[in-house]
């Protein structure tokens, strides 16, 4: 059987100007997903964003919360270039971006502690091994009651919406690794790196925005 062409890294079709690249999905909900981080990000918080993409969501959320200090990152080098030139709307909140890529451990080695991780529309886009990299990276560099916070579409059993289906088997269709995540896999995959799920957050077009802390050490 012929197996379509594997891309290592899925980016979304964007538009340009002056090095910022737009996303029209970060357009669509940037302000509902600034305004969840806004309210459970503690204050002062440093945050690290795996696959920042555009960079988008790095401005949305700190010129909701100006206290946050935002360390935006991405394999994709054109996708870093563009966050660092989002990053003047806001000040010296969004810090240079980085090369960080969950399948290469390399490129970890850097990471210092967190208060909080956010990742964004990665883990359904990329292979399962995705998913467990960034568990571990949350289980040893996130802060003792940390927070993790994932945003994207879920499979939910009998409740998953029909576009989330047919997301899911077009995701597949392109890369058979690829998938939208069951919600019971992603969240028994983090309960076994010690990360509890605190809140889920229903968001528009079916997405949802899933709050985990780190348990305190016994
Ligand atoms: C669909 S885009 C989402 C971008 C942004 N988070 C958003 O919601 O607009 C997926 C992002 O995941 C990044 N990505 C893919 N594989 C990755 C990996 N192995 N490690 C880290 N980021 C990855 C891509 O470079 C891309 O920026």
């Amino acid at each position: 059987m012929v197996q379509p062409p594997k891309s290592p890294i899925a980016l979304e079709d964007r538009a340009s100007e002056q090095g910022r690249l737009y996303s029209p999905s970060a357009a669509r909900n940037r302000d509902a997903i600034a305004e969840v981080l806004a309210r459970v990000l503690p204050t002062g918080a440093s945050v690290l964003e795996i696959g920042s993409g555009t960079g988008e969501h790095a401005v949305a959320a700190c010129q909701a919360r100006p206290d946050l200090s935002w360390q935006p990152s991405d394999p994709d080098a054109a996708s870093r270039d563009s966050q660092a030139a989002w990053a003047g709307e806001v000040g010296g909140a969004i810090l240079a971006p980085l090369e960080i890529d969950l399948l290469r451990p390399q490129t970890l080695v850097a990471i210092d502690g967190f208060d909080a991780l956010v990742c964004m529309n990665v883990i359904h886009i990329a292979p399962w091994a995705v998913a467990e990299a960034l568990a571990s990276l949350a289980q040893d560099r996130l802060r003792p009651g940390g927070h993790l916070v994932l945003y994207g579409p879920y499979l939910l059993g009998d409740e998953t919406a029909p576009s989330n289906l047919a997301f899911d088997a077009s995701l597949k269709s392109r890369n058979p690794e690829w998938g939208v995540r069951p919600l019971d896999a992603v969240t028994t995959l983090l309960a076994s790196h010690g990360l509890v799920l605190v809140e889920r957050v229903d968001m528009p077009a079916n997405n949802l925005m899933l709050i985990f802390q780190r348990r305190e050490p016994e």
